[in-house]
């Protein structure tokens, strides 16, 4: 299956991080380009795709196209569950961006239309594809580490004003469907519960310190317990002096990992070492890091083997699952998986 036919719906700022990746990875071609601003839309056909790339206003109406094989969504987060479930209705692979969806009900709607569908449905989480993440997912599952028995996470950003302003669904509850947990800690949630294991109930806290022009929390503190019995920390903040490199430390019996960015340092015993991510981030803002472009190869690739892709909507739906409770705890345990 050579040359598949690519759609990205929403033109924005990670739109051109996929665009690069179908262009240097894939051997697909983006044929479609779909955004409600019909002049971002022209110019992502013109930029990045093949002679003829159709611009569109409306997703659906691109939908209609029977030609085209995969559709990436890039849109605000509100859109992602109506795009996915639209555009597996019409047949297409869909690959979309974090979060899974903004309700549980979203959640279990995509969930539902991707088990129908015989296409492939796949979320980006790219940063499991960090050769830190997997050889800290490598280390844990030999075991080596032991019994797990804790983990902490600290995510302090800086999100200034006109990140907000200068946006019609960032900062909104409806659209974006939270803050700082939905939008940018995510990522590391979900490092955590990948590489931890299944979780018992979540217990915390939200709050607005900083950015009064917006509904949705630019702090948060949670407890995760995990079934195995470790105990997760979580801090996330956009409102720090500046981007800070991202700290996850995973403690077991035998070691710990400490990750920052995307490099490892691992000890286990006296063993010391460290992995390092040694490609650059050549698209879009360094602390997206480098690995969207493995994981949207990675698609592809089980698009033309039609192999499901490992990180579908029941895998996405674990991390998204903490940020919701997180949001409904206002301090009391909640037990997850959310239902
Ligand atoms: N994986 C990552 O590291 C990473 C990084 C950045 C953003 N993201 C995710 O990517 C998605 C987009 O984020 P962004 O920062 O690029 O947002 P953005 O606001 O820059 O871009 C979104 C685009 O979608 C368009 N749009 C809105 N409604 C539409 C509709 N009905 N039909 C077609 N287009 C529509 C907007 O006009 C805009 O151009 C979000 O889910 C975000 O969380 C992921």
């Amino acid at each position: 299956m050579d040359n598949l036919k690519t759609a990205i719906v929403g033109c924005g700022g990670v739109a051109r991080v996929h665009a690069h990746a179908i262009n240097d990875n894939t051997d697909a071609q983006l044929v479609a380009t779909v955004d409600i601003i019909e002049q971002r839309a022209q110019r992502y056909a013109q930029k990045y795709g093949v002679e003829g790339c159709k611009p569109y206003t409306d997703y659906k109406e691109m939908l209609k196209d029977p030609t085209i094989d995969v559709v990436h969504v890039t849109a605000p987060h509100y859109l992602h569950a109506p795009m996915v479930i639209d555009a597996l209705a019409a047949g297409k692979h869909v690959l979309t961006e974090k979060p899974l969806a903004i309700s549980v009900e979203q959640a279990k709607d995509m969930i539902a239309a991707g088990q129908k569908s015989n296409k492939l449905f796949g979320v980006i989480l790219q940063n499991r594809y960090n050769l830190a993440s997997c050889e800290a997912k490598k280390v844990i599952d030999e075991g080596k580490l032991g019994k797990i028995l804790g983990a902490r996470a600290f995510i302090t950003w800086y999100r200034k004003e006109e990140y907000y302003k200068d946006s019609n669904w960032k900062g909104t509850w409806d659209k974006e469907g939270g803050g700082v947990l939905i939008d940018q800690a995510i990522h590391t949630i979900d490092l955590m519960q990948w590489l931890i294991g299944d979780i018992d109930w979540v217990k915390g806290n939200i709050a607005n310190h900083f950015h009064p022009y917006i509904e949705v929390e630019d702090v948060a503190e949670a407890l995760i317990q995990f079934k195995n019995g470790a105990r997760g920390l979580l801090y996330a903040t956009n409102f720090y002096s500046y981007d800070a490199d991202i700290i996850l430390e995973i403690h077991g019996e035998n070691g710990k990992i400490f990750i920052e960015k995307d490099k490892a340092r691992i000890k286990i015993g006296d063993e010391i070492y460290t992995v390092e991510e040694s490609q650059e981030v050549k698209e879009g803002k360094s602390y997206w890091g480098s690995s969207h472009a493995t994981q949207i190869a990675d698609f592809y690739n089980d698009v033309k083997n039609a192999k499901p892709h490992w990180i579908g909507p029941k895998e996405a739906k674990a991390s998204l699952d903490i940020v919701l409770a997180i949001y409904k705890s206002k301090g009391q345990e909640i037990k997850l998986p959310l239902e």
